[in-house]
């Protein structure tokens, strides 16, 4: 018996079993090699983008006349079998590196040598790229959906607040009067910027790498815009050593789940702290609070702090992916394997995450009377500024005179609304009866009426433009 590696009936190499490219090499491969190289646990969950891949791979081989109509037929009925199979049994005790490895396998077991026939100008250079941009076209498709759900629940969270008055915040101080509204609408435009986002990341994956070969393209007339439209791609991959490296859409996907990560831990902060016996302006629901195994009366907002805790991860996979594509060299590098750990945890993430985050939004409410009861006039410090510049003082001037008041009223221990009139004059004499207008949430509101303020008007524009995006992102779907 000759000692070269021989050939299976299956067309695997007998030194490297299970593996495609075994017959040049002279005995097996490390048991340490087999570990690292494998990536069958991961990319398993891409058995549907294979076949499917493989499926249409089939029909441009027919159509490039390398297989005739009957081998055509025979391979589409064995690559059905193969998923019926998988779908009925799993992969079984499957020991090949990858799930391009294995699928091919039982294609084989199904038809027999013709399956052979399937790899014919194909690498797994090109079949794994397109295999993960198809995963990732259907991610971004889903992930639109739920943040298009959070961005309903904050706008009927907004709707909810619209009459509310609440602080609004800088440096976490009160600083001036807002609508609870103008809070929950602040988060909803950022998602909304995510939504943008996750379009640009699902065109940047829909570019058809399949025909690119290992590296130098594909030796067959392969009919490549044919094989984009079958695979629902945007667009044919114009370069082919570009297609087999280029994961910038992942890059793009991921930074989109690192940005989501941002703005739901932004979020997840103030609820967490509004939900605070100190703060009380937002009840979580009982079906979003859970409660502690020690302490009767607890009820916590884990989902908000589970939502800021995985924003940790998002961002983490985003420099994951950043550092595995820095320095690589032209064309694939089998590093590349890595970009899918990365990809599906965040998918996965943001697929448990938002959903969570929206429920939770959706059954929250406000609680008017601890909002109010938190309100102080000093929020009325800039209104009572303005007031004396309504009057002809310079800003300047009057935002010192208002200091002063402010300063006169923590002396005194009152309010800065009860300061009386005599006090005020003798800072200022432009101050009369009418000041005491000035100490209004609804008034102070109304004034901001410029676009992005705080006016009834200005909050029902945003609101409006909120509903006509999300109309048209109904209607945008698919
Ligand atoms: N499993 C690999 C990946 O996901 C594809 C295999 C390409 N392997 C190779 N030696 N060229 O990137």
């Amino acid at each position: 018996m000759s000692d070269e590696p021989r050939e299976t009936d299956s067309g695997q190499s007998s030194e490297h079993p299970g593996s495609l490219w075994g017959t040049r090499f002279d005995g097996g491969m490390a048991p340490e090699m087999v570990s690292l190289n494998r990536s069958l646990s991961v990319d398993s969950r891409l058995w549907r983008e294979d076949v499917r891949g493989s499926k249409a791979w089939a029909q441009a081989l027919r159509r490039a006349d390398v297989l005739n109509p009957n081998e055509l037929s025979s391979i589409i009925t064995g690559l059905e079998g193969v998923a019926h199979r998988i779908e009925r049994e799993g992969f079984g005790a499957a020991e090949e590196e990858d799930i391009h490895t294995v699928v091919e396998r039982m294609l084989l077991e199904e038809i027999g040598s013709l399956g052979g026939k399937l790899h014919t100008g194909r690498s797994r250079n090109d079949q794994s790229a397109t295999g993960v941009r198809l995963f990732g076209m259907a991610a971004c498709d889903r992930i639109r959906e739920h943040l298009l759900t959070l961005c309903r629940a904050l706008h009927e969270l907004a709707l909810r607040g619209l009459h509310l008055p609440m602080p609004g915040y800088t440096h976490l101080q009160q600083a001036q009067p807002i609508r609870a509204a103008h809070w929950a609408l602040s988060h909803l435009f950022a998602f909304l910027r995510d939504i943008d986002r996750i379009e640009v990341a699902k065109d940047a994956a829909g570019v058809l790498p399949l025909g690119s070969g290992a590296v130098a393209g594909c030796p067959f007339p392969i009919d490549r815009e044919a094989l984009k439209d079958e695979l629902g791609f945007r667009q044919v991959s114009p370069n082919s050593i570009d297609a087999v490296a280029d994961r910038d859409w992942i890059c793009d996907l991921l930074y989109t789940g690192a940005m989501v990560g941002v703005h739901m831990s932004r979020l997840s902060e103030d609820l967490v702290l509004f939900s605070s016996l100190e703060f009380g302006f937002v009840r979580l629901s009982d079906g979003f609070s859970t409660g502690s195994s020690l302490m009767p009366q607890k009820r916590n907002p884990d989902v908000a702090e589970l939502a800021r805790g995985k924003s940790g991860r998002l961002n983490g996979n985003l420099v994951t992916l950043l550092t595995l594509l820095k320095g690589l060299p032209t064309g694939y590098n089998r590093d590349l394997q890595e970009d899918k750990e990365a990809l599906f945890d965040t998918c996965d993430t943001l697929e448990v995450t938002v959903p969570a985050l929206a429920g939770a939004i959706k059954t929250a409410q406000f609680v008017p009377g601890k909002i109010e009861s938190v309100m102080d006039s000093q929020l009325f410090a800039t209104d009572l500024a303005d007031y004396l510049v309504n009057k002809g003082v310079p800003f300047r001037e009057t935002h010192e005179i208002v200091g002063r008041l402010v300063r006169l009223a923590e002396q005194s221990e009152s309010p800065l609304n009860e300061l009386s009139l005599d006090d005020m004059r003798r800072e200022h004499e432009a101050f009369e009866e009418d000041v005491a207008e000035v100490f209004d949430w609804e008034r102070s509101t109304e004034v901001r009426d410029t676009i992005g303020g705080t006016s009834l008007k200005a909050i029902q524009e945003q609101l409006e433009e909120v509903r006509a995006r999300l109309a048209g992102s109904e209607k945008g779907k698919g």
